[in-house]
């Protein structure tokens, strides 16, 4: 039987960090299903179909073990429907790891055949996150080399689209 594993997320937008984890998850599992949650409670930057593109754009080409999908609702039922019993997450700080318990307990409880496994992303990647990512763009830093520059090319064409839309 094949060792597969979900990592889930939302990916608004997909980081080296992110890419990172995928990596590492694809030394230990023969496939890694990457799940981006379709979630209309959150005001997201890029839209679901755009994310599956550049999740698609990027990781096709380096991980043929990987496989995008979209799930709704919890993820043990998405786990359950792929016959899948590993959820990959990455930490990045005992922050992280506080706010991965609660909700590996819950899932647990939830299908206790599915276990949780954390990932440790590269020192470089410790501190990217895509809420400081959207943050720094949005004041107009540089986040080249903390995401893939495909997701760059996206947000300047979102930045352009949105300039020309309020002028
Ligand atoms: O990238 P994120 O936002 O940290 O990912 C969070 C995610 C998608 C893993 C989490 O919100 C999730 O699993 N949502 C699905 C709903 C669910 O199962 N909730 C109960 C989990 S305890």
């Amino acid at each position: 039987m094949p060792k597969r594993a979900i990592y889930p997320g939302t990916f608004d937008p997909l980081t080296n960090g992110h890419v990172d984890i995928i990596a590492r998850g694809c030394q230990l599992f023969d496939e890694v299903i990457v799940a981006l949650l379709v979630n209309p409670g959150k005001s997201p930057l890029f839209t679901v179909p755009e994310r599956v593109e550049i999740l698609n754009e990027v990781l096709t080409p380096q991980f043929p073990q990987v496989r995008i999908e979209t799930f709704e609702g919890l993820l043990v039922d998405f786990c359950r429907h792929r016959e899948v019993n590993a959820i990959i997450r990455g930490v990045r700080s005992f922050k992280d790891y506080e706010y991965e318990l609660p909700m590996i307990l819950m899932n647990r409880r939830l299908n206790s055949e599915v276990e949780t496994v954390l990932l440790v992303a590269s020192e470089e990647n410790s501190y990217v996150s895509s809420s400081l990512i959207k943050e720094v763009f949005n004041l107009g830093g540089s986040i080249k080399g903390l995401v893939p520059n495909l997701v760059i090319d996206r947000m300047n064409q979102y930045r352009d689209r949105q300039g020309a839309s309020n002028s």
